[in-house]
């Protein structure tokens, strides 16, 4: 059947609808309409290009996985060769880079543009005539590989360029990469199909790109950020690179929401501890921050030297992945009696700070690992997480290492390890026999987001366990300064300052004293389900599992570890001389519809203190709210914690009401 030109007409209009709700959602991330509508365009186009196949083109939305896998991947020369950047480890060396430019210039304060480094791989990207020709990796930075195929499943990489004044030819250069969560995922994924993991998202992104079936390439979470052009043709170029950029954007490019000009050395410097502050919370991993002379006259002035431009820099941030040996392993009993293998390492510094130990999270995840004593071990530390060891370096392997075996008694009470059924863990069956478990049931107690008794340090608690002071946390309150001023190295004053702590936080609410029990899997987000839905402390106390069950957020496993707390005659006990010791809180409203915040959008940025992400997201869905992960003009409250970002930035624009923690967290409480 030949197609009509109604028929041709249509097609060409989804296309072009397709492609600038394409751009909105990936390169705008601003969204015009919902996925369900577009999803409906794309079929319409589907059930078109099926009926008429000889209308189909290669840059229709419908063809990001085109072709068949290749046999090898063929060479592209780059017409503009692709470089590198030469590296600053610190502070100095950024100084005297700057420094550099400003003499060759005879410039003082020279002009950067930044923009945080990304981990994964450079791509140069053809466009002619506004329509994506070919993509190539960067390679020895004159000739790279033809990934064309790869690049065209890339979501975030447009088939077509949109709006005006789009170049006969136009080579764009950015980075691939995989986000963060995109990573975990794929892992996860990896995992359930018996696969291996990978390593890292960079790893992941090298390993997905260079598939020489696009089918598999188009399964893996790929996104592009660009930063430069290579060659062009038939447009007039801005005369700053940050116009460049942003005259990308315009074209439907998707560039960094960092990016900044900055103006002389302070500025420099300050945006560099700022995305350093913020490199955990970005999406995805970055390892430094790029300046590059914002002039684009002044960079022809300042050239190059071997392969890389002498006005451009990239200023490293201290490793995140470093390799040490691993000198022992000593397992360590929890809160909840979990056994955790920890590695005592040769000491590196990783991430800005000197680590000697790792987690090894279980039995299993050695197994998994295959490492000994001995070992020469890659390590990981990124932000605050708990360092942990990634990969052994098989080919490092000394002569003589040791095989890591599972213990059967707890190292501390020597009571029997039982397996939990299903899971990884081994516990220790001690209970609060076990002194380990105690200390550890103390600690959760007085932690700040718990009781918050100031000043009361694990070290501390340790050396009143050990002792036979405390034993379980009523304890703490029939402590008098004397008995402290006793203890080693306890100075009158210091005494005196934690019974004055001891004293300020019997005044508490229901919530932070449900959580302070430490009932197993109990979290602040349940403790304080828990506080809202039943009010008091004997209702909670009284509760059966299936009354339990309806409490939002609590399942069958937590539910019943509420009710097994509660039977035990020990924790009763304690929960009484609590009381007894006046430990107090204010009556809890009890929400009445657990759906109050239904209709509402909150996106959640930056860090809170006293819930983490996922708790404050659990949270607001506990009560009806919607949650998501970017500001739009839809979005109803942005709950910004400390270091909110570009997402506070986005709100403001927007008149979208920001809430912070302290407001914030009345509205969970109302
Ligand atoms: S500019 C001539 N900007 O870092 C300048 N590169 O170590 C060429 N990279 O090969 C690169 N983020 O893969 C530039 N904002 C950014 C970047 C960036 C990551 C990568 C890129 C480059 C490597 C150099």
């Amino acid at each position: 059947m030949r197609a009509s030109q109604k028929v041709t007409d249509r097609i060409k209009r989804l296309r072009e609808e397709l492609n600038y709700h394409n751009i909105r959602y990936y390169t705008f991330d601003d969204p015009e309409i919902p996925d369900s509508e577009y999803d409906r365009l794309f079929r319409e186009l589907q059930d078109l290009e099926a009926q008429y196949p000889e209308l189909v083109t290669t840059d229709s939305p419908t063809q990001r996985i085109g072709s068949s896998p290749l046999e090898s991947f063929s060479e592209i020369e780059h017409g503009v060769p692709m470089l590198s950047l030469a590296n600053a480890m610190n502070e100095d060396e950024f100084r005297s880079f700057a420094r550099r430019v400003s003499e060759l210039t005879g410039v003082k304060d020279i002009e950067f543009a930044a923009e945080p480094k990304l981990d994964g791989l450079a791509v140069s990207i053809r466009y002619e005539d506004g329509k994506l020709v070919q993509a190539a990796t960067r390679g020895d930075g004159n000739t790279g590989e033809d990934i064309t195929q790869n690049v065209r499943t890339i979501h975030t990489v447009p088939l077509r360029l949109t709006g005006k004044g789009i170049p006969p030819i136009l080579e764009v250069r950015g980075e691939v990469f995989i986000s963060s969560a995109g990573f975990e995922e794929l892992n996860k994924k990896m995992i359930s199909n018996g696969g291996k993991t990978f390593a890292n998202p960079r790893n992941a992104a090298a390993g997905s790109l260079r598939q020489l079936d696009p089918k598999i390439t188009a399964e893996r979470p790929l996104e592009m950020i660009c930063y430069g052009i290579g060659v062009v043709n038939g447009a007039k170029l801005p005369a700053f690179y940050s116009e460049i950029i942003d005259w990308l954007q315009g074209l439907g490019i998707r560039i960094s929401p960092e990016r900044a000009v900055l103006n002389g050395l302070d500025q420099c410097t300050a945006y560099y501890r700022d995305i350093a502050e913020r490199r955990e919370s970005l999406p995805y991993e970055i390892d430094g921050v790029v300046y590059k002379v914002n002039s684009i006259a002044m960079q022809e002035e300042l050239g190059f030297i071997s392969r890389a431009p002498r006005w451009a820099i990239a200023y490293k941030f201290p490793a995140q992945e470093v390799m040490t040996v691993l000198l022992a392993v000593e397992f360590q009993v929890g809160r909840t009696g979990a056994i955790t293998p920890v590695a005592r390492l040769e000491p590196v510094a990783v991430g800005g700070v000197i680590v000697s130990n790792a987690t090894l999270h279980n039995m299993d995840e050695i197994r998994r690992l295959g490492v000994r004593i001995g070992d020469t071990v890659i390590i990981r530390r990124a932000g605050d997480v708990i360092p942990k060891v990634v990969r052994v370096i098989v080919s490092r392997r000394p002569d003589k290492t040791k095989v890591i075996r599972t213990p059967s008694r707890c190292p501390v009470c020597k009571s029997e390890l039982q397996k939990e059924e299903g899971l990884s863990i081994l516990r220790c069956s001690g209970g609060l026999y076990c002194e380990a478990q105690r200390k550890e049931a103390i600690k959760h107690f007085a932690a700040r987001k718990a009781m918050n008794i100031e000043g009361l340090g694990d070290k501390l608690i340790g050396q009143m366990v050990d002792v036979g002071l405390v034993n379980n946390p009523a304890d703490l309150y029939s402590l008098t300064q004397s008995k402290l001023s006793d203890l080693d190295r306890m100075g009158d004053k210091s005494a005196a300052n934690i019974i004055e702590a001891l004293q300020k936080s019997k005044q508490t609410t229901l919530q932070k004293f449900i959580y302070a029990l430490g009932i197993r899997e109990v979290g602040e987000a349940t403790a304080l389900s828990l506080a809202t839905h039943f009010g008091t402390l004997d209702a909670i106390i009284k509760a059966d599992e299936e009354s339990l069950l309806e409490v939002p957020d609590i399942g069958p496993v937590v539910a019943k570890n509420i009710v097994t707390f509660f039977r035990q005659k020990h924790n009763m006990d304690v929960i009484d001389s609590l009381i007894n010791k006046e430990v107090r809180w204010a009556e809890q409203t009890i929400a009445l519809s657990n759906t109050r915040l239904k209709g509402l959008t909150f996106v959640i940025t930056g860090t809170l203190s006293a819930l983490s992400r996922d708790e404050a997201r659990e949270a607001l869905q506990s009560l009806g709210a919607r949650v998501a992960g970017s500001v739009s003009a839809r979005t109803s409250y942005l709950v910004a914690g400390d270091k909110p970002g570009s997402k506070k930035d986005k709100a403001e624009k927007l008149g979208v009401s920001i809430l912070d923690e302290k407001q914030f967290m009345k509205v969970l409480e109302n």
